[in-house]
């Protein structure tokens, strides 16, 4: 059986994608195929795409580290033919081919299945980024973040920022969006930012050891100066999720933040996440924590997804891409 797929192919340093068969890989033990309906599109797809090194371990190689479809043969027996699934990360679309397919195979450790009251569009409309989103979201509140203060998201009309913004204006708190476009006001407040900051405005002034203390927490996906200025501006007993770096890898901070203040800082890593958090994250997801992202979330098909993963790299993206199958 063959099946279509986004591949990337590699000649001498180029990487270029194009729609192509590909055949269907017969089944390991303790494996899933998976049809897949619905993928969508992440920084880290993007990276695989144009083939930035450590992203993807070899070409030709098919991206998409989300998918969400129907098992189509199963040698687990925790689950059975027409069982509708999710599996996010792990070394999906990185060292196995990935949800930019109609069909996968995968470990049956990386997937679970769908919440019941959950439709396939809107798992992907959450996606990887969505589910880190999630993490960083749990992870302050965990830590006791109080909505005393505003919290703060950057990076807020991408697609972790912009998920992060939804969760926490849901959860009743007042949420600061930082971002570096001039024209997404009204989409920002719409997820439910409460004041809009703009990026050349916030990073106008270098990082100081400790600036006022004005947010209880933060969500950080764009790494460098920007996370060193979000540390130092966090009130005591506060805590920033760290899940990115759009902006820069390094970053230099004082102590003081953390002595003075007891700033927790929080690392995420949600692909490589215990699969039982990611159920959780999940539950809330499509509970306490459900979100309506349908006008926040773009449907393309294989043949457009270059155009997407451009934009993603230029970091002109807005929301969330999902990909479908079929016709
Ligand atoms: N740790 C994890 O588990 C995990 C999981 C998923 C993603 N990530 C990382 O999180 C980051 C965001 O991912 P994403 O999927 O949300 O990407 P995205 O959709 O491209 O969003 C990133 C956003 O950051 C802002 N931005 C872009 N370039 C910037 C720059 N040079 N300086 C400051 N801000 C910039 C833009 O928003 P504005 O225009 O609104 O500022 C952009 O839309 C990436 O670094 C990704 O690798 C990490």
């Amino acid at each position: 059986m063959k099946y279509k797929a986004y591949l990337i192919e590699q000649t001498d340093d180029q990487f270029n994608g194009s729609v192509k068969e590909l055949d269907k890989p017969a089944i390991e033990a303790g494996h899933l195929i998976i049809s897949v309906h619905y993928s969508s599109l992440n920084y880290k797809d993007a990276l695989a795409s144009t083939g930035v090194k450590g992203v993807a371990k070899a070409y030709p190689f098919v991206p998409g580290i989300d998918v969400v479809g129907t098992v189509l043969e199963s040698a687990d027996e925790r689950f059975s033919e027409g069982d509708n699934v999710v599996a996010t990360g792990y070394k999906i679309g990185m060292a196995v081919h990935g949800g930019f397919g109609e069909i996968v195979h995968l470990p049956a450790d990386w997937v679970l299945h769908l919440p019941e009251n959950m439709e396939m569009f809107d798992a992907m409309s959450i996606g990887t980024a969505g589910i880190t989103a999630a993490a960083c979201v749990k992870k302050i509140i965990d830590s006791g973040v109080s909505n005393d203060l505003p919290v703060l998201v950057s990076g807020a009309t991408g697609g972790v920022g912009s998920v992060a913004v939804n969760i926490l204006s849901k959860l009743g708190y007042e949420v600061h969006a930082i971002t570096g476009k001039t024209d997404e006001d009204k989409t920002l407040l719409n997820m439910g930012a409460t004041e809009i900051i703009q990026r050349s405005d916030y990073m106008a002034e270098p990082a100081r050891a400790l600036d006022k203390a004005i947010y209880s927490g933060a969500v950080d996906t764009v790494g460098g100066d920007m996370l060193a200025k979000m540390i130092s501006m966090i009130s005591n007993e506060g805590a920033i999720s760290c899940c990115g770096n759009v902006g820069g890898m390094k970053f230099t901070s004082s102590v003081f933040p953390f002595i003075l203040r007891g700033v927790s800082l929080i690392g995420i890593d949600s692909a490589e996440s215990p699969i039982e958090l990611k159920k959780e994250l999940w539950r809330l997801l499509s509970s306490e924590w459900q979100l309506d992202l349908k006008s926040q979330t773009k449907e393309i098909n294989l043949d457009t997804i270059g155009e997407e993963v451009n934009k993603i790299l230029q970091g002109q993206q807005v929301g969330r891409i999902v990909i479908k199958h079929g016709a």
